[in-house]
């Protein structure tokens, strides 16, 4: 089958909303330090351009996780790849994703990073599909509520490839 890449959110529109994310940040934080945790590998493209948008003093880490599978679902078994490199002792966390789905993985987040003694732990997405959600959670920053659909771009792949897109938009299969 061959796959089509229709534009779903313009790469005009995806830094508009970067740029009033970063605003808002930077209000929140104001007087603060804020040590953003990014997700890899999907979040790493939303992550720095957000960062470049926040005029408080940023820190940066990464951790890696993954979900079982190369599938366009996520299967619900969360694993850690990489582990942060620093403490989160003291630090107002800010972790940053590129799409939240079913929320397992924030929920996985959130679980291991409550004994790590944050001063402060915040949420941001760059895209979130509210009607796949199967755990209660809260997100502080959402960039895009979208539909029930598989998207690709701006750091999200399907079986690895897409990443690079510098828009979002949803994989259509077509017979050839
Ligand atoms: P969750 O744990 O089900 O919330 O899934 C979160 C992760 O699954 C995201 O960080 C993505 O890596 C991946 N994912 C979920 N939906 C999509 C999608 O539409 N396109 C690409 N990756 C996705
Ligand atoms: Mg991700």
């Amino acid at each position: 089958m061959k796959e089509r890449i229709e534009v779903l959110i313009t790469e005009e529109e995806v830094d508009q909303k970067i740029r009033a994310l970063g605003e808002q940040i930077s209000r929140d934080y104001a007087g603060r330090q804020v040590h953003i945790i990014g997700v890899l590998k999907g979040a790493a493209f939303f992550m720095c351009e957000l960062a470049k948008r926040i005029t408080v003093p940023v820190s940066m880490d990464f951790m890696s996780v993954s979900s079982y599978g190369s599938s366009t679902k996520s299967s619900g078994i969360v694993k850690i790849v990489k582990d942060l490199d620093e403490p989160l002792e003291g630090k107002d966390v800010l972790v940053v994703e590129d799409i939240v789905d079913s929320g397992r993985t924030v929920s996985y987040l959130t679980e291991l990073f409550k004994d790590r003694r944050a001063a402060s732990i915040r949420y941001c997405t760059l895209l979130d599909k509210p009607e796949r959600r199967v755990v209660d959670l809260d997100m502080d920053y959402v960039g895009f509520e979208i539909p029930d659909k598989f998207v690709v771009g701006y750091g999200m792949d399907y079986d690895q490839r897409y990443r690079n897109l510098p828009y979002i938009g949803v994989v259509r299969f077509e017979e050839e």
